[in-house]
């Protein structure tokens, strides 16, 4: 009997196993929305969502990503599908690797994490094309994005590709997993004037068509104010307090709070205080908000050729909360988990009623949320940019510095001020790693290069002549960035010995010019204006003269693939004229537009174009590699055959804008910007890892290095009136009282132990972390009492 009964317990319990651990945690049941949000398995809910797209990182990198978005008060992952990524060619799918989409949703919701899948087709996104396939654009007959048949039945085929996939996964709430909403199309609204009466048959169309795939879940439509009913419209912005959704049925909901920017070629790289994206979420939930997303919580890479236009770089870390290589930003990720939890506090009052708002005063608004069992919860607002105020609430007297909201779970404390920051700071570096230059490096990396140069000229069996100059997206079909075209002649088009002028005018944003196999000349565009015009003094030689131009991809605006504005994948790309020779001996201008040219539309075969290759071992531990680019001029490289994309670090940006320092006050726009050195981050095997670059202008690869990202120093710095910490929030109001502001610095990895003070204080103390000095009134004792808590706890992690 004994025996029976254990057998029977062991099999309760391997039973139990088993179901825990196939079934994603996270349980939704159906979802349904009602003017005051999601009601996921007749529950309503306060969300808080982040973007991560799965193809911008690795699988190696998603479970810790997952994690520190649910560490940092996650309770939905956002991600876009791109179509381009996993229908490459028409009717071959791709959903490997970095492509996994099914495994990535599974991780999610294993963490105990809703997903929303953003689905389009069109996502926009900074990716290539926007995510549409290029195949797509020579479908006879295709118009994209309006009520066209054959975009139509693409789309429709698509889209229910991918649903079908979800529901064979089981993976949508209705069905027990992770899946709470999806969306269809992006930001049509904001282009949709430009496609006339096509827009409002198209909407509709795609409306139906989303509802009929029958998920189980909402669908939303962002920035479309007339989503038809049942599509909830969504708001991207860096505010979104002041949205409302088009019906008294549907929730208050934001898809994209912009956490930072993207970054562009030549452009510097932008930055979002913590203090200002905290205050626009806050806000955000005070007026009614019930679902908010990061976009994006952790940006990462755009690898291999996938970056959109114009000119959007490798990187996409977007100042995002868990930067590129995967750590926390701090204190932007702490800040936000603190205001997460703040607003948690508030959720049964938040989900049980509507908010009522009263002006206090100029810029100054007070949120309550109040039921009839008591719960009461309030938000407390000063919209101003420049001024502090004290105002006064239900009898008490509240200080706000500007633009910041205070919470106040019960009515009467502030457990946060999204102004006043409790969370730690770091600051993350690049460690180089020795080279094999670098005589006295003992273990160096990179272990010598070798090299090939580009031949010059057309060269390839695939080129073909034509008569005029031909648009090249069209030409390549996007299978490569560079084209090259060549023409050549005698007089009277190439006349020997004349001094002359060759003007080139190109849609793309890069050109380069060879006589005769010689380099003559290169020009680029920039974001703000792609196109390149360029006249380069050149000598003819007596008989017959070459001409080659290598025109980079892309098109109207981009060093890639246009991803966004209406009729984009209309625009264009490549050098399509004029062409002329200027100032010929008998004063002449020769047009060579309509001349015989021959194409090339692979790899180019003249330039002062080199590949590289070396090999190298890769740094011990477990920190992320970045490879330095300095001293290199712009082209691509691979890793173990690997594209990891494009680097151009001698288009660095101005010397503008604002590091760390930036003022939070106001509205915020991408130009307060600050600049980081141009490095990736990438997996590499233990050993023999090869690198091959293609360079284009011409570069140092000696001076290439391997660096990891380290976390160098962290730093907290509180005042005596921040709240206490979010986590010390207890209903016991006595305790409450007895709580005051708490200085923490915690590494941020388990194997780390703080080994140096660098700078204490207690006073008034200036400047922001790395770069602090002591203020008029400092405590001299302030670095030794800490120094002492230091060598009291001997290697402990925390003070
Ligand atoms: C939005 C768009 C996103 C992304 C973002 C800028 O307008 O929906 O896909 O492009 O802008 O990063």
């Amino acid at each position: 009997m004994r025996g029976g009964g254990a057998a029977a317990a062991t099999v309760v319990f391997l039973q139990f196993l088993i179901w825990a651990l196939t079934l994603p945690s996270c349980f939704g049941g159906n979802v349904t929305y009602d003017h005051r949000g999601l009601v996921i398995g007749g529950k309503r809910r306060v969300l808080v969502s982040g973007s991560i797209h799965y193809m911008r990182s690795t699988p190696q990198m998603w479970p810790d990503l997952i994690q520190k978005s649910k560490d940092g008060g996650l309770d939905v992952i956002q991600t876009f599908v791109f179509w381009n990524l996993h229908e490459p060619v028409r009717g071959q799918y791709d959903f490997e690797g970095r492509k996994d989409l099914v495994k990535f949703v599974k991780l999610a919701g294993e963490a105990g994490l809703f997903v929303h899948l953003r689905i389009g087709p069109y996502a926009c996104a900074e990716w290539n094309y926007g995510g549409f396939p290029l195949w797509l654009h020579f479908i006879p007959g295709i118009v994209f994005r309006t009520d066209n048949e054959p975009f139509k039945a693409e789309m429709r085929r698509f889209t229910a590709k991918i649903v079908n996939m979800m529901k064979q996964e089981n993976l949508y709430a209705s069905q027990g997993g992770p899946i709470i909403l999806s969306q269809i199309e992006n930001e049509y609204g904001n282009v949709d004037s430009a496609y006339g009466e096509g827009a409002k048959t198209y909407i509709t169309w795609a409306a139906a068509m989303a509802t009929a795939l029958d998920t189980g879940v909402p669908w939303v439509m962002c920035q479309q104010s007339d989503a038809p009913n049942p599509i909830i419209n969504t708001c991207n912005g860096f505010y979104c307090d002041q949205f409302t959704p088009n019906s008294d049925n549907k929730p208050k909901m934001w898809t994209e709070n912009w956490s930072g920017w993207f970054s562009s070629f030549g452009d510097p790289v932008p930055y979002r205080p913590a203090e200002d994206i905290a205050f626009s979420t806050a806000r955000f939930y005070q007026l009614g908000g019930m679902f908010l997303n990061y976009y994006m919580y952790h940006g990462g890479t755009n690898f291999g050729r996938t970056s959109g236009g114009p000119f959007i770089t490798t990187s996409y870390d977007y100042d995002a909360p868990i930067d590129e290589y995967g750590l926390l930003r701090q204190p932007k990720w702490g800040h936000l988990k603190d205001v997460h939890k703040a607003i948690k506090l508030c959720e049964g009052a938040l989900v049980a009623t509507n908010p009522e708002t009263t002006s206090l005063g100029s810029n100054l608004e007070a949120t309550v949320y109040k039921t009839v069992s008591g719960l009461c919860a309030a938000f407390l607002a000063n919209v101003d940019s420049q001024s502090e105020a004290t105002l006064n609430f239900n009898r008490n007297s509240y200080h706000l510095p500007a633009w910041s909201v205070s919470i106040l779970p019960d009515c009467k404390t502030v457990v946060l001020n999204t102004a006043k920051i409790n969370s730690l700071a770091t600051i993350s570096e690049f460690v180089h790693q020795p080279s094999i230059d670098d005589s006295t490096a003992a273990d160096a990396f990179l272990s010598g290069w070798s090299w090939i140069h580009e031949p010059i000229g057309i060269s390839s069996d695939s080129a073909f002549t034509k008569l005029g100059l031909l648009e090249q997206i069209n030409t390549t079909a996007d299978q490569s960035d560079y084209l090259c075209i060549e023409t050549e002649g005698d007089e009277p088009f190439m006349q020997d010995g004349s001094q002359t002028v060759l003007h080139a005018d190109s849609l793309g944003h890069a050109l380069y010019v060879f006589l005769n196999e010689e380099l003559a000349g290169s020009t680029k565009g920039r974001n703000s204006e792609p196109k390149v015009s360029m006249d380069v003094p050149i000598s003819l030689i007596h008989g017959r003269n070459k001409i080659d131009l290598l025109s980079l991809t892309g098109d109207y605006r981009a060093l890639s693939i246009q991803n966004y504005g209406a009729y984009f994948d209309k625009k264009g790309a490549g050098v399509t004229g004029p062409v002329q020779l200027k100032g010929l001996r008998n004063g002449s201008t020769v047009d060579l537009s309509s001349q015989q040219w021959t194409y090339q539309p692979t790899f180019p075969k003249d330039q002062p174009l080199v590949w590289y290759k070396t090999t190298f071992d890769a740094p011990t531990g477990s920190s992320p590699v970045a490879l330095d680019f300095t001293g290199m001029g712009k082209g691509q490289a691979w890793i173990n055959g690997q594209s990891i994309g494009r680097y151009w670090p001698k288009y660095t940006a101005p010397d503008s804008g604002c590091t760390n320092s930036c003022n939070y006050r106001g509205s915020f726009s991408p130009s307060k910007l600050h600049l980081v050195a141009i490095m990736f981050p990438f997996v590499l095997q233990a050993s023999e890892n090869v690198l091959v670059l293609f360079e284009e202008m011409g570069g140092d690869p000696e001076q290439i290095s391997l660096a990891t990202r380290e976390t160098g120093s962290i730093c907290s710095h509180i005042l005596e009136t921040h709240p206490m910490e979010v986590d010390m929030w207890t209903t016991d109001e006595e305790t409450r009282t007895r709580a005051g502001p708490t200085l923490s610095l915690n590494c941020p990895f388990p194997n780390q132990v703080i080994s140096e003070i660098k700078f204490a204080s207690f006073g008034t103390p200036h400047g922001t972390c790395g770069s602090f000095s002591h203020g008029r009134c400092s405590s001299e004792k302030a670095l030794s009492i800490v120094q002492k808590v230091i060598v009291l706890t001997d290697s402990v992690d925390s003070i």
